[in-house]
C-alpha cells in the first residue's frame, strides 16, 4: 500500500520510520518532509496547509492511507476535505481537532463532563479579563485560546505581569487570532506527564507515558521551547495514576466527545498535571506529540498501520496496541539561540553514525538538502534517541549518541531525563 505522512518534523520522521517498519507498506510519501525524511519516503514539495494540492496529489498517486502529523492541518480541516475526496485517512475531523483548537472549548468539556482541570474563566473582552485579575489569586495562568506554537501559556506570578499579559494576547495580538478568547486559569504545581492514545470514537488504548523538558535551559531555565527533549516511561506515571486517569479522564474524555457529536478518531495527546490532589488535566492535543512520538513510538511492539486502521474502521478494541518493556530518552540537537534566533543552512556532519544500529535513531526536525549535503534548516534541528534497558542506560546512550553529529552552532540541554534519577 502507499502511505501519505503530511508534516516535516521529528515527529513526521518518527511516524515514517514506524511507517517503514510495516510489511504492508510499498511506498511512502511525505509532503513537505525533511532530509532525514527522505532517506524512508518520497519527499513532495507541498505545504501541509495546501489542502487542495495534498488531495489532488493523494488522488493521482490513489493513496490507501494518509497519516496526518501536525495540530494546524488537524484543526483546519485536512481529514474532512481528504475524506470527502474518499481518502482513507488518520487523525480526527476538524469537528474534533478543536479539542486541541480551542481551548476555550477543552476546558468547557471538561467542566461539563467532570473531568479534573484546574479551574478557569474564560474571556472575549481584555477589559472584562483586566477587572477579573484586580481580585485573582497569584500566580495564575492566560492561554491564548487558539494554536500559538505551543507559546501560548503565560504563567504569571503578579498582577502586573498578568496584565501585561493580557494586553499581548488580546490586545497586541502576539499570537495573533488564537488571542481572540482567552483562558485564565489556575495554578497548579506538580510532576506533569504526558500521555499519548490512539483513539476510535469509542475506544482508547494509552501509549507508554512521556514526560517532555519544554523550556530551553538546564534546570528548566530560559524561555518556552517546542520540546528540548523527552523520556519514555515516566517513573512518576504509576499503577495507581494510570487507574486514576482510566476512571476519571480518558473514556471519560472520549465519551464526552462522542456525547457532544463530535466522535473523536485519532490519537488524544493527555498533558497531565499530578497535583496533590490527583491527575488532572493541562491540554488536550490531537496529535502525537513532538519530540515525545521520538521516545514512544520507536518502542510500540505494533504494526502502526494495523493501529491507524482499527481507529479508522471503529475496530481498536479487537487489537492490543503494546510496547516493550524497555525505555527511551531523546536529546534534541537544537540551534544556538533558539527559540530566539538562530543561524541556518550550517553543513551537518556525522549522520551515517546511526545507519544499522537497532537501538539508536536520529530523527531529522529540521534540516534540508543544499548543494548535494545536509544542512540545518530550524531551530530543532535533530532528535536524538536510543533505547536501553532503563530510563538511565537510554539517557547514557542518547548522549553518547548526541556526540556522533556536528555542527557549527550545535547546542542541547544536558538534563533530559534527570528527573528520573530522583523517582
Ligand atoms: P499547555 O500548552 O497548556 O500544555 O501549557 C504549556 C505549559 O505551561 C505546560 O506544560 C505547563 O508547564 C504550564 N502550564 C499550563 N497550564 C498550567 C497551570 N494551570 N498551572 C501550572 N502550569 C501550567
Ligand atoms: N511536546 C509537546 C507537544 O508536542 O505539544
Amino acid at each position: 500500500m502507499k502511505v501519505l505522512i503530511v508534516g516535516s518534523g521529528g515527529r513526521e520522521h518518527a511516524i515514517a520510520a514506524s511507517v517503514a517498519k510495516s510489511d504492508k507498506v510499498d511506498k511512502i510519501y511525505c509532503a513537505p518532509g525533511n532530509a532525514g525524511i527522505a532517506q524512508l519516503a518520497e519527499c513532495v514539495a507541498i505545504g501541509a496547509m495546501e489542502f487542495d494540492k495534498l488531495v489532488t496529489f493523494a488522488k493521482e498517486k490513489a493513496i490507501d492511507l494518509v497519516i496526518v502529523g501536525m495540530d494546524d492541518p488537524l484543526v483546519g480541516g485536512l481529514v474532512d476535505e481528504m475524506e470527502k475526496a474518499g481518502i482513507r485517512t488518520f487523525g480526527p475531523r476538524k469537528n474534533a481537532a478543536i479539542l486541541e483548537g480551542s481551548k476555550a472549548f477543552s476546558k468547557d468539556l471538561m467542566k461539563k463532563y467532570d473531568i479534573p482541570t484546574a479551574a478557569y474563566e474564560t474571556f472575549d473582552d481584555p477589559k472584562a479579563a483586566l477587572a477579573y485579575l484586580e481580585s485573582a489569586e497569584y500566580p495564575i495562568v492566560l492561554k491564548a485560546d487558539g494554536l500559538a506554537l505551543g507559546k501560548g501559556v503565560l504563567i504569571c506570578n503578579t498582577k502586573q505581569e498578568a496584565i501585561d499579559g493580557v494586553k499581548e494576547i488580546m490586545e497586541d495580538k502576539k499570537f495573533g487570532s488564537a488571542g481572540n478568547r482567552m483562558v485564565v486559569e489556575e495554578f497548579m504545581t506538580g510532576r506533569e506527564v504526558s500521555v499519548l492514545s490512539f483513539v476510535d470514537g469509542n475506544t482508547i488504548q494509552i501509549m507508554s507515558s512521556a514526560q517532555d523538558h519544554k523550556r530551553a535551559k538546564d534546570g528548566d531555565q530560559g524561555l518556552n521551547t517546542g520540546g528540548m527533549g523527552t523520556f519514555s516511561p515516566s517513573p512518576f506515571y504509576t499503577k495507581e495514576v494510570d487507574e486514576f486517569c482510566h476512571k476519571y479522564i480518558f473514556q471519560k474524555t472520549v465519551d464526552a466527545m462522542k456525547a457532544e457529536g463530535r466522535e473523536f478518531k485519532g490519537v488524544i495527546f493527555f498533558g497531565l498535571m499530578l497535583t496533590e490532589k490527583g491527575p488532572k488535566v493541562l491540554e488536550y492535543n490531537a496529535r502525537f506529540g513532538d519530540p515525545e512520538a521520538q521516545v514512544v513510538l520507536p518502542r510500540m511492539k505494533n504494526d502502526i498501520i494495523d493501529v491507524c486502521n482499527a481507529c479508522i474502521d471503529g475496530t481498536l478494541d479487537q487489537i492490543k496496541v503494546e510496547f516493550e518493556d524497555n525505555a527511551a530518552v531523546c536529546v534534541v540537537l537544537a540551534s544556538d539561540g533558539y527559540p530566539v534566533s538562530y543561524e541556518k543552512g550550517l553543513p551537518i556532519e556525522g549522520l551515517e553514525a546511526f545507519d544499522g544500529k537497532d537501538d539508536y535513531f536520529c530523527f531529522h526536525a529540521g534540516t534540508k538538502f543544499a548543494d548535494g549535503r545536509i544542512v540545518t534548516n530550524g531551530g530543532r534541528v535533530l532528535g536524538i534517541t536510543a533505547k536501553g534497558d532503563d530510563l538511565k542506560q537510554a539517557r547514557k546512550k542518547a548522549y553518547e549518541a548526541t556526540e556522533w553529529v556536528s555542527f557549527a552552532n550545535k547546542y542541547m540541554r544536558h538534563d533530559i531525563g534527570k528527573a528520573i534519577d530522583e523517582a
